[in-house]
């Protein structure tokens, strides 16, 4: 049985996966980047690879995706990120045609076929409005631990609506509407629509067919999927992996790399 591994070295959380032959994953891992990027590749790789109790010599090829997937020193190759999340999406979510990806620093929507295949795709690149950065930041500003905002968020009764799209000036805000006596879930629900409408934008961009998936950290927030529900009147496709979406791309490509690989020795084996 041969394994094979993703590492999704993103910039702000590195997620490693393992698979099998019969893309089960068999381990995960996931830590936060830091400033040592090299380290923090070798380190979820060792930790998923304890998780899946298997001996690295078992892992026959290993991809590296992510902002920091030239830190992936041990990695056979690298794949770009829209690629792994849009290969990960479908394999979980074959209907899958459009992928938000929403991670610490960017948002990507992605337009893919039936093979995961990427068929276009559009980033707010220069800009964290729309992404976990700037959650984080009302997050700091409210002093409510990331996993509690969309909890809390979804317990408004009348969002405000929030005028800023920046980050920098996101934390002002926040604290502007606390100050006029605004109830903390309220404010948290306007952050959550005002970064879904923005990644709504981008998914129109691409246009909007079939199903959506929702890829990311971001997606691990219930604000941020019912926001996102909300804004495009369908349902999003989310799932306890999709933190991993990316690492599970790029480990099966890895996959693909180690079966293509064998077809030869089979020829050969014929003759
Ligand atoms: N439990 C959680 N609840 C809510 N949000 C979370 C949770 N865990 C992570 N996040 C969000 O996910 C973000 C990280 O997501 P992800 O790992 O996809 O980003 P990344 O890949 O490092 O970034 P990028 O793709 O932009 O380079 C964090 O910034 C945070 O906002
Ligand atoms: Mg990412």
């Amino acid at each position: 049985m041969a394994y094979t591994a993703g590492v999704d070295v993103g910039s702000t959380q590195t997620k490693a996966v393992l698979i099998n032959e019969k893309k089960e994953i068999i381990g995960k891992s996931l830590i936060d980047t830091g400033a040592n990027v090299i380290a923090a590749a070798e380190r979820a790789y060792e930790i998923a690879l304890e998780n899946a109790d298997i001996d690295p010599r078992f892992v026959e090829y290993v991809i590296g995706t992510g902002y920091g997937r030239y830190k992936v020193t041990f990695g056979n190759r690298q794949v770009t990120e829209i690629s792994c999340h849009g290969r990960g999406a479908v394999h979980m979510f074959p209907n899958t045609r459009t992928v938000i990806d929403m991670g610490g620093q960017d948002s990507k929507a992605i337009k893919v076929n039936e093979k995961g295949e990427i068929l276009d795709f559009c980033m707010n690149d220069k800009c964290a409005a729309g992404t976990g950065r700037f959650l984080g930041a009302a997050a700091v500003a409210l002093d409510i631990p990331l996993d509690e905002l969309g909890p809390t968020a979804l317990l408004a009764t009348k969002p405000i609506r929030i005028s800023t799209t920046c980050t920098v000036f996101a934390e002002s805000e926040v604290l502007a509407w606390l100050g006029k006596g605004k109830k903390v879930e309220d404010i948290l629900r306007g952050v959550h629509q005002s970064i879904a409408s923005r990644s709504i934008g981008l998914l129109r961009r691409v246009g909007v067919f079939d199903e959506v998936t929702f890829t990311g950290g971001v997606a691990k927030n219930i604000g941020m999927v019912k926001s996102l529900e909300e804004g495009l009147d369908r349902k999003v496709n989310v799932g306890e992996n999709s933190h991993f979406m990316g690492a599970i791309g790029a480990a099966l490509f890895a996959l693909d790399h180690v079966l293509a690989s064998r077809q030869p020795v089979a020829a050969e084996e014929r003759r």
